[in-house]
């Protein structure tokens, strides 16, 4: 395998930024530097070191996404960019994404090349919880809370959604809210509701059903207007990853999950 491909698969993310490390020195194989990036290595036998770090061979990737409204969760579409198209050309080869989130939804979305980690984290019987947090017109009630925490009706002929988290943070009018959020700009919030009470809050669910949460909340009476998928088990969304952008995870951050 080709030097920056090398790094570029196992840990510094694209090839340019490989290349460019191992013309500037930062690279040694075997204890010397080397700044040819196409010089063929033996993957599983040779010592890389960046930095003097050396740097554990990763044929398997897992990336964090911060997904922003307005693309799709597929790899192509006619009429939609996709969240693909976030991806530089070199990382996208073989990876795909863990679950989906909608067009309209924000938040973590993992990609990976390894089938086993994305079966563990999707199979319903490990119950891996996601924690979202909305925006929704309406307003939840203590009967409201506890139906959706023990199971609830989100369509005909469909089982109960199993038991869920719903935390309320902040209930309002959706007038005065409207200054501490920017869900105005994903939906367009007609003038007639500007009186309407407005909830927001975290819902933890452990299933994926399609539009799962914008359908529990609807069951209770809500209109989510926002959406956003802030943890996947212990993985926390990096608050520091802009919309848009996307990062390996770290290998402790794969313990997490698995
Ligand atoms: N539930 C939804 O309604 N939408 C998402 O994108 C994810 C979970």
């Amino acid at each position: 395998m080709r030097l920056d491909k090398f790094l570029a698969v196992s840990f510094i993310e694209t090839r340019k930024k490989s290349r460019d490390y191992i013309k500037e020195g930062k690279v040694k194989v075997n204890g010397e530097v080397i700044t040819e990036p196409a010089i063929e290595i033996k993957e599983n036998t040779d010592i890389i070191e960046y930095l003097d770090k050396v740097v554990a061979y990763r044929e398997k990737v897992y990336y964090m996404f911060h997904k922003p409204a307005g693309c799709i969760t597929a790899r192509k579409d006619a009429d939609n960019i996709t969240v693909f198209d976030f991806f530089h050309e070199d990382n996208i080869n073989g990876i795909f994404h863990v679950g989906r989130l909608d067009k309209d939804t924000e938040g973590l979305l993992l990609f990976t090349n390894d089938g086993d980690f994305d079966h563990q984290l999707m199979c319903p019987e490990r119950h891996v919880e996601k924690k979202y947090f909305f925006w929704a017109l309406g307003s939840l009630d203590e009967e409201d809370r506890k139906r959706l925490e023990n199971g609830i009706s989100i369509g005909e002929g469909e089982a109960l959604t199993k038991p869920a988290k719903i935390e309320v943070i902040k209930y309002g009018k959706y007038e005065e809210l409207e200054k501490e959020t920017d869900i105005g700009k994903f939906y367009n919030i007609e003038s007639k509701h500007y009186n309407q009470p407005i909830v927001c809050g975290y819902l933890t669910i452990s299933e994926g059903r399609k539009h799962q949460v914008k359908r529990m909340l609807k069951s209770v009476g809500c209109y989510v207007v926002y959406l956003k998928r802030i943890s996947i088990g212990e993985l926390t969304l990096d608050e520091t990853l802009e919309k848009g952008h996307y990062r390996m995870l770290t290998e402790e951050e794969v313990q997490k999950l698995i």
